[in-house]
């Protein structure tokens, strides 16, 4: 049945969402149509050069609307990652000893070349994630912003002078490069995860080996095509991709059990972050984690509803929720709760699902499998628990799932009490007061992000300090931006990416000691 006043055929009304989109999923073979053909590579970087796999061995890459291939790339393995390691290692020194104003400089022409391929960057990021356009040219954008900010930190790297107990002592403090970094990046932001990471990196005077994601190692590769051509000097940036199972997992222990690497940065899960730091335990690496989330989001009865609502749908359906900050747990005060779950599914219920290269669409397919039947899986706990399906709740064909939101019964277990979606699904649970709501935020064992929303100021400033988390976000549901420091506490990891300690995950401190004055 097509939904009254529909005129868009590539819409179809479900019973219980208004639009779902069938006929996307075409699969077969497509080409991405860019402007600058040269972006969508089909070989992994290593020391300057566009590579194979030694094996031969070769893995395709799909549109997450469509599940059209759209590429070929190879598969390395741990053979391939050491061939890596030595090219950014050998290009160590080298490196180290440019000044920060010649890295300055190369990330800056980085930067600019990523602004003339902003349409094509975001097409690629459209088709190998499933995110909508405007999401994407946001990612392109987030991603070109660290490779600003770090070409400026690059001539930032201060060191300091101590003064001493000893007269005849003088003691200076240095900053310099950690060594070769490894780089883990997910493919939920493809793009901008890298960038997060390498452009630190590099301005700090580090060379990387990047392993790409998997499912989305399009982005990194195109990435490498623009490093290559402004010119950064051989085996500086590598980019490896692996294929999901054995061959990931043989990448991510070379990188982790190398002496001649230094440091590991990884965004992904805890499950996967434990291991890496198990792996890296017998060369004692310096690590920087950015795991897994499980953001409260809670609305007081002082709150501003509309703005309240409204942050929810960007934070919860942004990017389909697949973001380790998206809110999973949507805690309102008993006395808004009903004009609060009202206004939430009218505004949600608007969300047109489709591809993200189509015109009006607003939300896009999920990543992969995987991901699909954790919510599917999570969608069933929460009915059996009594859980009231309040909107969606159905699985599209494809990679599709409607935006859904769902009223948590009281007392009883929620999948997304100790578990993070990953995916449009927004549990609504019910709370009485502040301290019964921090109590229950806090009782998880993450803590990436939390927002709130409150008028009354005592009330931040309680709330704020008192949420156990690395971020929060006070009456908005957007908290990134390169400027300010990334990470979690607790299972959520440690380090933090962007802002003005982004630098230091990959510097270390030399002490020069002076005397005999
Ligand atoms: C992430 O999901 O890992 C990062 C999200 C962000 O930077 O906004």
């Amino acid at each position: 049945m097509v939904a009254a006043g529909n005129e868009n055929p590539q819409f179809v009304a479900t019973e219980t969402f208004k639009y779902m989109p069938k006929g996307v999923v075409k699969q077969g073979r497509a080409e991405l149509p860019l402007h600058y053909p040269a972006l969508l590579r089909s070989d992994a970087y290593v020391n300057g050069q566009w590579v194979q796999a030694k094996s031969g061995k070769t893995q395709k890459v799909f549109n997450k609307a469509t599940l059209e291939e759209i590429g070929t790339v190879p598969t390395q393995t741990a053979t391939d990652t050491e061939a890596a390691i030595d090219a950014a290692y050998d290009a160590l020194p080298a490196w180290s000893k440019r000044t920060p104003k010649e890295r300055h400089d190369l990330l800056y022409k980085l930067y600019h070349k990523i602004n003339e391929h902003v349409d094509d960057l975001a097409h690629i990021i459209v088709a190998e994630n499933g995110k909508t356009l405007p999401d994407a040219q946001s990612e392109v954008a987030y991603s070109n912003s660290f490779v600003e900010w770090f070409a400026e930190e690059a001539l930032r790297a201060y060191g300091t002078t101590v003064p001493a107990p000893n007269p005849a002592v003088r003691n200076i403090v240095i900053k310099q490069p950690i060594g070769v970094a490894g780089l883990l990046a997910p493919w939920n932001f493809p793009l901008a995860m890298i960038t997060r990471k390498l452009a630190p990196a590099l301005a700090a005077g580090c060379t990387g080996v990047i392993k790409a994601p998997c499912e989305a190692p399009l982005s990194a590769l195109a990435l490498a095509q623009l490093i290559d051509e402004v010119g950064f000097p051989k085996g500086v940036v590598n980019v490896l991709i692996a294929e999901r199972g054995e061959d990931e997992q043989a990448m991510g222990r070379t990188l982790c059990e190398s002496p001649k690497i230094r440091t590991i940065s990884f965004t992904g899960s805890t499950r996967v972050g434990k291991i890496l730091a198990e792996q890296s335990a017998s060369t004692l690496k310096k690590l920087s984690m950015e795991l897994g989330g499980n953001a409260p989001f809670i609305v007081f009865e002082d709150a501003n509803l509309d703005l309240a609502v409204n942050s929810l749908l960007q934070c919860k359906f942004r990017c389909a929720g697949e973001t380790c900050v998206s809110a999973n747990r949507v805690f309102l005060a008993d006395k808004i709760f009903d004009e609060f779950a009202e206004k939430l599914v009218a505004k949600a219920s608007e969300f047109k699902v489709g591809y993200g290269m189509d015109k009006g669409v607003t939300m896009g397919p999920l990543n992969n499998e995987m991901g699909k039947k954790k919510i599917e899986e999570h969608i069933h706990k929460v009915k059996q628990a009594g859980g009231d399906v309040l909107l969606g709740g159905q699985a599209g064909e494809g990679l599709f799932f409607e935006p859904t939101v769902v009223k948590a019964p009281a007392g009883k277990h929620m999948p997304t009490d100790d578990e993070e979606t990953f995916g449009p699904l927004a549990v609504l649970y019910r709370f009485s007061s502040e301290e019964e709501v921090i109590q229950r935020a806090n009782n998880v064992n993450v803590g990436l992000a939390g927002y709130f929303f409150s008028q009354d100021v005592g009330r931040c400033f309680r709330v704020g300090e008192a949420l156990q988390v690395g971020m929060v976000g006070i009456n908005t549901g957007m908290i990134s931006q390169n400027t300010i420091p990334f990470g979690g506490v607790k299972e959520s990891g440690f380090g933090r990416e962007g802002g003005p300690t982004g630098i230091d995950e990959f510097l270390v401190e030399k002490t020069l000691v002076f005397s005999g004055l």
